[in-house]
């Protein structure tokens, strides 16, 4: 059995080559995944992705464990962060620590994802003091959709990239072992790359960011509820499956399926 990837693997990374993650959700998919990626993120992002919601806000604390969990059995070299879902952590740091403590003991998971900038550091300082490793998220933090009024690109405004920036550098200096910067305009999320003294982990942000990553369905063409402009396709698996589906119902009802090979019978 080889060694799990560690947060401090990643830290190592940091100014050597280019962070790998995708997110994963299921133990299958996470199997797949597992030998091309540094970590695996259970996003929250499976709220909408899985169940359909609108937003990422209806997702539960016990959903990211049993995804967490499953996402764990079904890897065994990258490392995994769970993502804390809405209201599980923007309480307390007492709050948080009890939560992300569930998180890592009932999932086997390395660390915890959470949203949120200069409010947040003293939790995260809290959470990585008492060994809960954080990866941090700034920018376009979709659990503040509320609050944004909608999903909308950050740094556009002097205003908003100031903000933007002390958030990165609040987190990191709050002991976030690396930091997700998400829906960020450019040069902005260059300038933060280069300035941060943890790796910056870039979606919708920057090729100059320190990693990237992608929601799995969305660059396998298998979520298409929207496809936002950060999103390259590397392949079009829904295509792929309506295909596979039109071809079985077709043979179902021709009675071309099952045929001779796929049914039980007594030898002679
Ligand atoms: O929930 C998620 O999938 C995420 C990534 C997009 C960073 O937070
Ligand atoms: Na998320």
């Amino acid at each position: 059995r080889s060694k799990r990837t560690s947060v401090n693997d990643i830290k190592a990374l940091h100014r050597v080559r280019p962070i790998v993650s995708l997110t994963a959700y299921t133990a299958p998919m996470a199997a797949m995944i597992d030998p091309h990626v540094d970590f695996l993120l259970v996003g929250d992002s499976l709220g909408m992705v899985l169940y359909g919601f609108e937003t990422t806000l209806p997702v539960t604390l016990d959903m990211m464990i049993a995804h967490g969990a499953a996402v764990v059995r079904g890897s065994k070299r990258a490392m995994v962060v769970v993502d804390m879902p809405f209201g599980s952590y923007q309480e307390s740091p007492a709050q948080a620590f009890r939560n992300a403590a569930r998180v890592l003991a009932e999932t086997g998971a390395n660390a915890v994802k959470m949203e949120g900038g200069e409010e947040m550091a003293e939790t995260i300082r809290h959470l990585t003091e008492r060994g809960v490793p954080v990866l941090g998220h700034v920018g376009l933090t979709p659990q503040f959709v509320n609050s944004f009024g909608g999903y909308r690109t950050q740094g556009k405004t002097l205003a908003e990239a100031r903000k933007v920036k002390d958030d990165a550098a609040a987190v990191a200096a709050a002991g976030a072992f690396a930091i997700v910067l998400e829906g960020t305009m450019e040069p902005l999320a260059r300038e933060i790359s280069e300035g941060s003294p943890v790796p910056i982990i870039g979606i919708g942000a920057s090729p100059h960011c320190d990693g990237q990553i992608l929601v799995t369905e969305d660059m396998l063409g298998l979520f298409n509820e929207f496809v936002p402009r950060h999103v390259k396709r590397f392949a079009e698996l829904g295509a792929e499956v309506s295909k596979a589906v039109a071809a079985y119902a077709e043979e179902v009802k021709a009675r071309s399926f099952p045929g001779p090979e796929h049914t039980f019978r007594p030898k002679a």
